[in-house]
């Protein structure tokens, strides 16, 4: 509840920040008002839109709309100009508006579309579309959700002051078999306590899905095991064992799509062999050992090369 209203806040946040020319589609097509209206069935039907803005010397003069056509074509007057048949005195924005006034105008006039004109020489420069709107917001939410990430990342730097060169952290964490309720929890308890040490987004993301992927291997397939995680200078090493059936063929286990998941597991939506593949996608290294009857031991590498960089 409260996620949700911070994002609705963020959002109309956004829409006073940025302007009708940071969205607007500005390669327009157009025409001119001597036209005739038969002209646009080429521009309606290629360009797949429903209404073009008629501009006369670059100076915008209406906007001539499918429904215009249609009446024209029922009406047999495709020789009829674009001027006598297009609606004038239309709604435009200003391009250096903010976006919210848009949004505003959107509401209160339900069109599909408004011109956009520069508030200088009153020129078209784009046109924008409620779905223009929906994709600028969008975008800038990104750039501003990565921006706050890298910001929290450089505030921190508890990892600088802890590390010394022969110096690691080791967190540890069980895992219990067979139970999905708690399933996740060690990696999620991991990657939290990454995100605490400092480490970049990008890291720690990796690191906490390739445990995740091996935590939920050790509940579906064992009675349990340890999840141990050191946190070094230069990498995160993450081992993890059980003493659960092990692997009998290993080389099979990591092609993706391979699956000895068990019925109760696949309904809860796990079973599509792609664990352990993910893991050696997103690990810079990733030892996999087994034995029948013994259990399994994973060591996963993530090398803090970047982190180190940033220094
Ligand atoms: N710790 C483990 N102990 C015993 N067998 C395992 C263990 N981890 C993986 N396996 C075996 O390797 C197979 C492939 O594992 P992987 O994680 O790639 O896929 P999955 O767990 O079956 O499906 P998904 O991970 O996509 O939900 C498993 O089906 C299982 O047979
Ligand atoms: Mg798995």
């Amino acid at each position: 509840m409260d996620n949700n209203k911070r994002t609705t806040t963020k959002i109309q946040e956004l829409t006073y920040e940025l302007k009708v020319k940071d969205v607007m589609t500005k390669d327009v097509e157009t025409v001119s008002p001597k036209m005739p209206v038969n002209f646009l069935r080429d521009v309606l039907q290629n360009k797949r839109i429903s209404g073009v803005p008629v501009v006369n010397d670059n100076e915008f003069v209406g906007l001539i709309s499918i429904e215009d056509f249609i009446k024209c074509l029922e009406q047999g007057k495709m020789d009829d100009l674009i001027e006598d048949r297009m609606t004038k005195n239309i709604k435009t924005l200003y391009a250096d508006e903010p976006l919210v006034h848009a949004v505003v105008k959107f509401e209160k006039f339900g069109f599909g579309r408004f011109p956009v004109i520069s508030r200088k020489d009153k020129k078209l420069v784009g046109i924008i579309t409620k779905s223009d709107i929906i994709k600028g917001v969008l975008k800038k939410l990104e750039t501003a959700y990565h921006d706050e990430e890298e910001r929290r990342y450089r505030a921190s730097h508890i990892f600088n002051d802890i590390i010394a060169d022969e110096v690691f952290l080791k967190f540890q964490y069980y895992v219990e078999g067979k139970n999905f309720d708690k399933a996740g929890e060690a990696s999620t308890g991991l990657k939290k306590t990454l995100y605490r040490l400092g480490l970049s987004p990008e890291i720690v993301r990796r690191a906490a899905i390739s445990t995740y992927e091996a935590e939920i291997n050790v509940v579906a397939f064992t009675d349990g095991g340890i999840i141990v995680a050191y946190v070094e200078p230069h990498q995160i090493k993450i081992v993890i064992t059980d003493k659960g059936p092990g692997i009998p063929n290993i080389e099979n286990a990591m092609k993706p799509g391979f699956s000895t998941a068990p019925e109760w597991v696949r309904e809860l939506g796990f079973g599509a062999g792609m664990g352990l593949p993910n893991i050696k996608k997103f690990a810079d290294k990733m030892t996999l050992r087994s034995k029948v009857g013994k259990g399994t031991h994973l060591e996963i590498i993530v090398k803090l090369s970047n982190y180190r960089d940033e220094d």
